[in-house]
């Protein structure tokens, strides 16, 4: 599926850019869905906000029972002082998380694309194990910035094997908050690790390596239907939304099956809903 070309990217940079991976069809089919997920949604069921700014504390029982089912999480700036949303529902969401993969259809028929077996194979992740999917909406106007990070600190296995397909669903430039990654950064080590202690999580301090310097990132520019392949390792942040334009996107996080999956990842799963691959 990848060329040498690109495997040498990837290895190179830690992140790779596949164009025109998904055709529009497909887009169309997972972006309805997702509305109608948000459609049938009743905020009063649940009124998450989502933020990496300080996700231990913003994280409660609807996140954390969110590993194996299908929840929308709203923008932190979405609300009014007096507790009321300033625009739309459908204006105000975060993202919807977090096994949709496994538990919708439309999400299913997307997440599983031989494809997508065919480029874990090549990159080395033997018998990949799907762990989450997020539908991204990166709101104009009130998109909230995701700080520095690596995927990795969600998906701690021994050794290191977490692989993001971060799939374009929309045009994503500097204006409406594309990723940004530091080239190269997926050799630096693992910073923290998110530990889950039964309904407790914290952020565990694990390298004191400072994030890089913003003026060393780099603009993922990418158009509706590009495929990003990142590992787990490599830093990247999005900036706020504040264009008008939205920025859908869709990721989905897998491990490798031959790797030790952390008993303290928040994501975990039985036999009730077992983790699968890719096929
Ligand atoms: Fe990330």
């Amino acid at each position: 599926m990848l060329s040498t070309e690109q495997l040498a990217r990837y290895h190179a940079d830690g992140y790779l850019v596949i164009p025109a991976f998904k055709d529009a069809a497909a887009i169309a089919a997972l972006r309805q869905r997702a509305l109608a997920i948000v459609d049938a949604f009743n905020p009063a069921e649940g009124s998450a906000i989502f933020t990496t700014q300080n996700q231990a504390a913003a994280s409660d029982d609807w996140f954390l029972g969110s590993d194996t089912t299908v929840r929308c999480f709203f923008e932190e700036a979405a609300f009014a002082a007096d507790g009321s949303l300033k625009q739309a529902k459908a204006l105000s969401i975060n993202k919807i998380g977090h096994a949709m993969h496994d538990l919708d259809p439309v999400f299913e028929q997307f997440s599983r694309d031989p494809r997508l077996a065919a480029i874990a194979a090549d990159i080395g992740l033997a018998d990949a194990r799907v762990w989450q999917s997020q539908y991204i909406f990166k709101q104009p106007g009130i998109g909230g910035e995701v700080r520095w990070h690596q995927d990795a600190t969600f998906f701690d296995t021994t050794p290191v094997s977490v692989t993001t397909f971060w799939f374009a669903l929309e045009a994503a430039s500097v204006d409406n908050g594309c990723l940004w990654v530091e080239p190269g950064g997926h050799r630096g080590p693992l910073r923290e690790r998110f530990v889950r202690d039964g309904q407790r999580v914290f952020m565990e301090p694990l390298d004191a390596m400072a994030w890089p310097d913003n003026s060393v990132a780099i603009p993922l520019a990418a158009q509706a239907g590009d495929l990003v392949l990142f590992h787990g390792l490599l830093p990247h942040y999005s900036a706020p939304n504040t264009s008008p334009v939205s920025r859908h996107a869709y990721t989905l996080h897998a491990t490798a099956g031959t790797s030790s999956y952390s008993k303290g990842n928040w994501i975990q799963r039985g036999a009730g809903l077992p983790v699968r691959g890719f096929a």
